[in-house]
């Protein structure tokens, strides 16, 4: 079968390198790909968000299979227009992809069915919610740009200057456009975070094996936020109790209620946890895998990607048994210098083969471009390093080591990645 993966990053290469593993899967094309994802996939220039152009191109081309891997076209519809063009795709359609494209809507959710989540607000004037902030007096108070973001829209403001910063920059300014028209305002949720990819086909969910990315740019947790610069998997913290007790009140109400709310969730399923003193609760809902979470998950599945898939699609999820390797993986991702702010481009990377990896680790590239057969930066985050181990910390040693091995002008990477993680597991 042909099958056509949507985007370009880091997550798409590690969906691609799972996907090639299936007896099933004969070609792969990768719209727009990158550089890295050339090795592995035939590159099509076309956006990610272009409907119309991928639609189109999936019938010229006879591809049989797509995968729907960014929020972005998965909110805008794009599996419902696959849908409508009679192509089979993995992926939810737009009235699912709903519960990531519109945070209001997915916290009026988890309160309707009794959900665990932070106490919110939401607000559509930045008056009520200034003087709602003035009011509650309380902090950290964490405001939520309802709509998209690019996972920028969240800040947690320590006091009233900041919250009302905060609302003005939102609301006001619009830095993140229409996605701004309304915030939520949470109560600040204390404890480690875990994430949980669960595949659903709206009646039964899978859970994977957790994970734990690390979101700020600098090592201890410091600087801005970023879209994640390394990740591991499983979380040592996640234990079979909390995953039992996760299963119950969160896992499959959430998958029961969606489909009862004639919204079934067809796809990867994220589960963004905060394990609070008062047990797990959900910060948020993406639908669709993370990134750099799938580069840490899917190297650990046993069991054929494009068989799962294929079980989603036809809504047979609970025929699956679906396995896990029992070791451990871990991504480090290395970036451009001044990411998540401005950056150069352009520099060659030494280190990698000519495929684009290296010995003894798998090298996710997320922003790359190959010119006459060797690499060179183009994005923010370069490249995900990820390798196995028996436990985390070997699986910590042997990504570092090949980080070590690769090199560009500027480049920077955590060098603390699982390293709180390990520590909070052993008390
Ligand atoms: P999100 O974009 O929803 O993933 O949020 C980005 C980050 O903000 C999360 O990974 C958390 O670290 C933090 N965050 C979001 N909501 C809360 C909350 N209610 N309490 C504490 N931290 C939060
Ligand atoms: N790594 C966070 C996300 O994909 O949303």
């Amino acid at each position: 079968m042909t099958y056509l993966v949507v985007g370009g990053g880091g997550r798409e290469h590690a969906i691609i390198r799972k996907l090639k593993e299936s007896p099933q899967v004969s070609q792969i094309y990768c719209a727009p790909g990158n550089g890295g994802i050339a090795a592995d996939a035939q590159c099509v220039p076309i956006k990610a968000t272009d409907i119309e152009g991928m639609v189109g191109f999936a019938k010229e081309h006879a591809v049989d299979f797509v995968v729907v891997a960014p929020d972005d076209p998965l909110v805008l519809g794009m599996v419902d227009a696959l849908e409508a063009a009679g192509i089979r795709s993995f992926g939810p359609n737009r009235a699912a992809a709903e519960f990531e494209g519109n945070k209001a809507f997915s916290k009026e959710f988890m309160k309707k069915y009794h959900i665990p989540t932070a106490d919110y607000e939401i607000f559509s004037d930045p008056a009520s919610a200034v003087s709602y902030l003035r009011e509650k007096n309380q902090f950290p108070a964490v405001i939520k740009a309802s709509g998209l973001a690019l996972g920028k829209g969240v800040i947690i403001a320590q006091n009233m200057e900041e919250a009302e910063a905060a609302v003005k920059t939102i609301m006001e300014d619009k830095i993140f456009g229409a996605s701004g028209d309304q915030v939520v305002i949470e109560e600040f949720l204390t404890g480690p975070e875990v994430t949980v990819l669960a595949f659903s086909d709206g009646h039964t969910v899978c859970p994977m094996v957790s994970s734990m990315d690390h979101k700020r740019a600098l090592d201890g947790d410091q600087g801005l936020n970023t879209g994640g610069m390394g990740t591991i998997a499983p979380s040592p913290l996640y234990t079979a109790e909390i995953h039992e007790r996760c299963m119950k009140e969160i896992f499959l109400p959430t998958v029961q209620a969606m489909t009862a709310e004639g919204r079934p969730f067809k796809g990867c399923l994220y589960f963004g946890l905060m394990l609070t003193p008062n047990g797990p609760k959900v910060i948020e809902y993406n639908c669709r895998f993370g990134d750099p979470e799938a580069q840490v998950v899917l190297p650990l599945l046993k069991t054929d990607l494009a068989e799962i898939m294929d079980a989603v699609y036809e809504e047979r999820l609970a025929e699956m048994e679906i396995t896990f390797l029992s070791g451990s993986a871990a991504c480090i991702i290395m970036a451009s210098g001044g990411y998540p702010q401005s950056y150069q481009t352009g520099y060659p990377i030494s280190g990698l083969d000519r495929n684009g990896q290296l010995k003894n680790a798998t090298v996710y590239h997320a922003g790359t471009r190959c010119e006459g057969g060797f690499y060179v930066t183009s994005g923010g985050r370069v490249l995900g390093v990820t390798a196995l181990g028996d436990d985390l910390p070997q699986a910590l040693a042997n990504s570092y080591r090949a980080v070590k091995g690769i090199f560009f002008t500027g480049a920077h990477y955590r060098r603390d990645i699982g390293k709180r993680a390990l520590e909070e597991s052993k008390g």
